[in-house]
């Protein structure tokens, strides 16, 4: 059995957690793990199953996201599939999970893709290596909603035994 494990990231943190599901996965299937803006030169034929994980970035995930869950519904649809949606509005227990998440709730009710599994990660805060404008942007956003607001700080929300889970899960799907 070989499984597609495709992310949108843009620091790394769903990249991070793409690799780490991947090698949870390692003893039940093979598993590629291909960036999503790379996606279209894939052939998809040749897996069984499915992921894809996004990270929000301003609200929106990349709109690579869209495109290429237009084009490829209906494989899609077809076979064992996962999504994985990867954001700081998620460090707040009450907003992890795909109904109560805003965004991945808004991108499953727009979807035409319906994956059979699905789950939201509390994403990465890295003030140090963001440039000036995000760095003032996501202070302001940290403190309208309670969150870390010294910029010298790096903080991990992910809970990598929820990733671990979510691995487990679609081993079985
Ligand atoms: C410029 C910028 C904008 C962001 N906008 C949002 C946002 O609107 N909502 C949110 O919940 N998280 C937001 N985040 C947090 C990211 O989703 C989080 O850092 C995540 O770990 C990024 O994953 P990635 O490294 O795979 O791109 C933002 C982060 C940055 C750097």
């Amino acid at each position: 059995m070989k499984a597609l494990i495709l992310y949108s990231s843009r620091d790394g943190q769903t990249h991070a957690i793409a690799s780490y599901i991947a090698s949870k996965l390692q003893e039940a299937m093979c598993c590629d793990v291909v960036d999503l803006l790379q996606a279209e030169s894939v052939d998809l034929g040749q897996y069984q199953r499915i992921m894809i994980g996004a990270s929000i970035r301003y609200g929106h995930f990349h709109p690579a996201l869209d495109k290429f869950v237009k084009r490829h519904a209906e494989r899609l649809n077809h076979i064992p599939s996962a999504f994985f949606s990867v954001n700081l509005t998620a460090r707040k227990p009450d907003k992890r999970s795909p109904q109560t998440n805003p965004y991945t709730r808004k991108f499953l009710l727009a979807s035409p893709w319906q994956p059979k599994q699905c789950a939201v990660f509390a994403g990465a805060l890295r003030y140090p290596r963001y440039r000036w404008f995000d760095r003032i942007m996501i202070q302001f956003i940290m403190r309208m909603t309670g969150g870390e607001t010294d910029s010298s700080k790096e903080v991990e929300y992910t809970d990598w035994r929820e990733v671990e889970r979510f691995a487990q899960e679609f081993r079985q799907l």
